[in-house]
């Protein structure tokens, strides 16, 4: 039987909200980034790593690249959520180009999720803040600007508990 580790970094709640789902799903083993050693990581078959998008990078995915060399003996899947709809696809596809090593065939999931002002570290609202400002305050804004706006004006959560489900089956192709 092979082991499941699940690995995540959630800075405002919305990446542990599907960590929990696929935990329910795969009753793996789950801990967060701040705990995880690579002692620990070495004793699964299977690993997965998932982090919110901050600024186009998925949070944490500095473990995952400095320590390459070990997920080469395992599997690994990466998912990262955003507040970007599912739906733009070519900025979806963009994140897994910019951010899961060249050549190097991890799989890749992305989940949307949403804006969660109330559980924001001090230092992001800051910095949404003056993101929306500058959009607000710019003139004659394109499309994809005023999608941001949209995006960022309020909390919400786009969170669904089917979008797990293509996950669910790779890694569950992977137990057969
Ligand atoms: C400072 C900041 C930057 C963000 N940058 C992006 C981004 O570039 N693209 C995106 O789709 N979402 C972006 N988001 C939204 C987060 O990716 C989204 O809320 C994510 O699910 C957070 O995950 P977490 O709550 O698990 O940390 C950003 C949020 C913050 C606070």
């Amino acid at each position: 039987m092979k082991t499941i580790l699940l690995i995540y970094k959630s800075n405002t709640g919305f990446t542990k909200k599907y960590v929990q789902w696929i935990q329910e799903e795969l009753n793996c083993t789950t801990i967060e980034l701040k705990d995880a050693s690579i002692s620990e990581v070495a004793k699964y078959d299977i690993v997965i790593f998932g982090g919110g998008i901050h600024a186009n990078k998925i949070n944490g995915m500095k473990f995952i690249k400095s320590n390459l060399g070990l997920f080469k003996s395992k599997h690994l899947i990466i998912f990262a959520t955003g507040a970007t709809p599912a739906s733009a696809v070519e900025e979806v596809k963009r994140f897994e180009q910019e951010n899961i090593p060249n050549e190097s065939n991890i799989p890749f999931f992305y989940f949307p999720s949403g804006m969660n002002y109330e559980d924001m570290r001090i230092n992001d609202k800051m910095i949404m803040n003056c993101l929306k400002f500058v959009l607000r305050v710019k003139k004659n804004k394109n499309s994809a600007e005023q999608g941001t706006m949209g995006a960022i004006s309020n909390s919400y959560d786009n969170s669904k508990q089917i979008l797990i489900k293509p996950l669910i089956n790779y890694v569950r192709g992977l137990l057969a």
